[in-house]
């Protein structure tokens, strides 16, 4: 029989729902799992309504102390999706007291924050997670697949972008504009995802920054409404404005360790682009192509084909016997969506805490860290107008 997870969620916004919507339906989709995740705590904050929460999506408690929560004895794996400052102080308690750790990405606001993370990870000796979902869009996890099958062969570059346009003048000073709160802004709200996509893809590192542009274009914004979260941000009229300390955008330039040249650019402000996260992958043997806003497809161009036929193949990545993750949802074709990727996720965090194998794999802190040195490279390299070797980061 399989064994059960006692999960403790920390936070209750967007994330908090894209993560127990996860739990509650990962069992019902993925049949066989080996773990299965009991929705026990959720935490909200003392200004949410809790129980409105806890109720609405299955949980069976409510908390508003994090610290009793993530150290309960009742609790298996303490799951954090709050800002990204408030990822680490529950992730230390969590692993002091023994428990396997899941949180939201980019891993902390800060690389410092980020490296105690993982140090704290490696002393506890226990699995820890980083939910970057998109790797679990079954058009990720097969352009994976296919490199690994050399499909692609040599990879000589790789183009990445993560462009929104929610971030203009009348959007408020949510956390994500604030640095204390988060971290930086654009970057790593969205670099993070397509650094960590180019990673996972390509199955290499990023060893330098080459040369980088941090702009913030707004300084000043509407202070946020009470109540007012970052998840999802309401426009507001408030007239009373405080200062940004964060991005909105950066690009910068890349090399991989096999020699392959990359690009990334993230922005708030891409006016008429939603939730363009998409990449370009040139080998070779082939290229691949991978745009969410139309997540149901792989672009694939096979090289070794005859010239007079060779052309994109737009991939429909949903037939069931040959996809990743698309056995366990609908028959063939009846496309996926946002939402999938995390209960794919859930599914394979409960492989790898009952010691079986993810579909593809789940990054840990150590794996989480990488991506965060590549994007603490970019910002001083924005800063320093200089290249930033990531060895030069600790
Ligand atoms: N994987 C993804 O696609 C994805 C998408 C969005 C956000 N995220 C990540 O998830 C985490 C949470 O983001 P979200 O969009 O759910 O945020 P959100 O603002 O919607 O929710 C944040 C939650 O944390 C709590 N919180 C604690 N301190 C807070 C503070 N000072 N200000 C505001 N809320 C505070 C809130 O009460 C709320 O429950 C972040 O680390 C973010 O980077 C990931």
């Amino acid at each position: 029989m399989a064994k059960t997870v006692n999960v403790a969620l920390i936070g209750q916004g967007f994330m908090g729902r894209t993560h127990s919507n996860a739990y509650l339906k990962v069992a019902k989709f993925f049949t066989n799992l080996p773990a299965v995740p009991v929705m026990h705590t959720s935490f909200g904050m003392k200004n949410e309504d809790c129980n409105a929460f806890t109720s609405r999506w299955g949980w069976q408690h409510c908390s508003t102390d994090w610290e009793k929560t993530v150290r309960s004895e009742e609790i298996d794996l303490v799951d954090i999706v709050t800002p990204n400052y408030m990822h680490m102080e529950p992730a230390l308690a969590a692993l002091e007291a023994g428990k396997p750790v899941a949180t939201e990405k980019p891993l902390a606001g800060t690389l410092a924050d980020a490296r105690k993370m993982v140090e704290a990870a490696k002393q506890a000796k226990v699995p820890t997670f980083v939910w970057y979902n998109y790797r679990r869009v079954p058009a990720v996890a097969l352009a994976y697949q296919l490199v690994r099958e050399g499909r692609i062969g040599r990879i000589y570059h790789v183009r990445c972008v993560y462009l929104q346009d929610w971030g203009g003048p009348d959007t408020p000073l949510a956390w994500r504009f604030q640095k204390k709160l988060a971290g930086s802004g654009a970057h790593g709200d969205l670099n993070a995802h397509i650094v960590d996509m180019a990673r996972f893809v390509t199955g290499d590192e990023i060893v330098e920054v080459t040369g980088a542009i941090a702009e913030t274009f707004i300084k000043e914004r509407p202070l946020a409404s009470a109540g007012a979260t970052g998840g999802i941000v309401q426009k507001t009229k408030s007239r009373a404005k405080g200062r940004v300390d964060v991005d909105d955008a950066v690009l910068f330039l890349a090399r991989f360790r096999k020699g392959a040249v990359a690009s990334f650019e993230a922005t708030r402000l891409a006016t008429g682009y939603k939730n363009r996260n998409g990449f370009e992958i040139h080998g070779e043997k082939g290229a691949l192509r991978f745009n969410f806003e139309d997540m149901n497809y792989l672009d694939f161009y096979d090289n070794t084909e005859d010239p007079k036929t060779a052309s994109w193949r737009h991939i429909i990545v949903t037939s069931g016997g040959n996809h990743p993750y698309v056995g366990a949802w609908w028959p063939d074709a009846h496309i996926l969506g946002y939402e999938h990727g995390f209960v794919n996720q859930a599914a394979d965090i409960m492989h790898v805490l009952a010691r079986r194998k993810p579909v593809v794999p789940v990054p840990d802190f150590a794996d989480a860290y990488e991506t965060q040195r590549v994007l603490e490279a970019a910002l001083l390299s924005a800063k320093e107008r200089t290249p930033i070797k990531i060895s030069e980061l600790k």
